[in-house]
């Protein structure tokens, strides 16, 4: 367990480049197994998913290394179509890799993903999807067997536009006999991202970011050399930092259509917002507002991943601030951890109603999820005093580094492992 020590009454100000996609590179590290050629990743992030998701493509066959930043992915030696329990129930996104198995091996073993923090996360739309390619699904004892021979092109209606359903049912249908057609699909960046890794690798898909997504089926894919687009959730955290702690911060190598919905917002609480085509600028003037009324949804609608840090802002503005989370039914958890840094909120079902408070103090926090510890990084960072952050390892499943970027942006977070300053031994 990893705990993070944060200094208060930090000004965030600087420029920083951000990290690649966590939620772009997950699903294109699981279709690198329809290639059968060598891939070859850049600005893959360095973050405990993907090392995890890594570490299933080795346990499956497939060789991994890097050359210097990139990531070269050969999935040719692949011949074990068994997910490992372990890992795959540490990583959820490693249900990715069902509709990249079976398509690759006509066969799939996987545990069952289970819940976490955020929800009990459900996989019936990816199951339910997978059966209208053909494949055969038999779920027993935790794990889903699936059997397809060769899938069959299919038209998949979702009931909810789920990201990982949409991206599953791409991945299992690139291989397919025919066309499949995915309507009410995700429209979210990272599923166009996906959609481009796959086009480089030679398989047919067509109309991702939209709500139907067309895929032909080819016999196999090719080898391809593919930039992972920036994270857009990342971006978006370190320039609610710069609002929440008075700063001025220019996020650079990002696309800043991907995060209009938080422009907007951190406009409306008083901030300036500056954007070129590829960077924004966040300038705090004075303390932020409230914002009456958010609610999150699917994409283009207000990212759920910003909703936590958000949520933060929102606890230290000048007046009172409604905001709503429509797409998983437990991701307030790092309200109660506010309010031990005196924050005022309540919540009613997906509700929570925040009451601004001039300022918050430090405490003892625990990181329950990954941008639920975001947050709390960002209000430790606002906060009076010292602010302590257990489970910060959770932290570290999608931000690369999040201590060196705060750090060279003039906050101080300091990562303690089992109660050694990490500081202290690099020193
Ligand atoms: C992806 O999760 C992201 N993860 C999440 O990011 C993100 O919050 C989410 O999409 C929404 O944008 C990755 O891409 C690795 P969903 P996913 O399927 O695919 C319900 C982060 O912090 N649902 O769109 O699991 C589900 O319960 C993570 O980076 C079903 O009911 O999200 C939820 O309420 C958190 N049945 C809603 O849909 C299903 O079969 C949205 O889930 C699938 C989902």
């Amino acid at each position: 367990m990893s705990d993070w020590v944060v200094r208060g009454g930090a000004v965030l100000s600087g420029t920083v480049s951000v990290q690649g996609s966590k939620n772009a590179a997950l699903p294109i590290l699981a279709a690198t197994l329809l290639a059968e050629e060598p891939i070859r990743l850049l600005n893959c992030p360095v973050i405990r998913d993907a090392e995890n998701m890594l570490k299933i493509l080795r346990s499956l066959g497939c060789t991994v290394r890097r050359e210097g930043d990139d990531l070269i992915v050969d999935s040719r030696t692949a011949s074990d179509f068994v997910l490992p329990t372990a890992l795959s129930g540490e990583l959820r996104s490693s249900i990715f890799l069902l509709g990249s198995v079976l398509s690759r091996f006509s066969e799939a073993d996987a545990p069952y993903p289970g819940g976490c923090e955020i929800g009990n996360r459900p996989i019936d739309l990816h199951l339910e999807g997978l059966r209208r390619l053909n494949a055969v699904i038999e779920e027993r004892g935790g794990r889903i067997r699936c059997r397809g021979g060769r899938l069959r092109g299919a038209v998949v209606d979702l009931d909810y536009p789920s990201v990982g359903a949409t991206e599953n049912i791409m991945l299992a249908a690139c291989r397919a006999e025919g066309r499949t057609t995915v309507r009410n699909a995700a429209c979210e960046p990272e599923i166009v991202d996906l959609q481009n890794f796959l086009r480089a690798c030679g398989f047919r898909v067509h109309g991702a970011g939209m709500p139907t997504v067309v895929i032909d089926g080819v016999e196999q894919g090719h080898g391809a050399t593919y930039r992972v687009m920036p994270d857009r959730i990342a971006a978006g955290t370190y320039m609610i930092g710069a609002a929440i702690t008075g700063g001025d911060v220019t996020v650079t190598g990002m696309q800043p259509d991907a995060v209009d919905t938080l422009l907007y917002k951190l406009s409306a609480c008083g901030c300036e917002v500056t954007k070129t085509a590829d960077s924004v600028r966040v300038r705090a003037r004075g303390r932020a507002r409230g914002v009456a009324f958010t609610e999150t949804r699917p994409y283009p609608g207000f990212p759920t991943d910003l909703q936590p840090q958000l949520f933060s802002l929102l606890s230290v503005a000048d007046g009172n601030s409604v905001l709503v989370e429509n797409v998983f039914e437990n991701r307030f958890r790092h309200a109660q951890e506010l309010k031990r840094m005196d924050a005022k909120n309540r919540i009613l079902d997906r509700t929570a109603i925040i009451t601004g408070v001039e300022r918050l103090h430090g405490a003892e926090v625990i990181a329950h999820d990954l941008r639920g510890g975001a947050a709390l990084v960002l209000a430790g960072l606002s906060a009076e005093g010292e602010t302590v952050i257990r489970h910060a390892e959770r932290i570290e499943r999608g931000y690369e580094r999040m201590d060196s970027v705060i750090g060279r942006l003039g906050g101080s977070v300091i990562r303690k492992e089992d109660g050694i300053d990490q500081e202290e031994k690099t020193q």
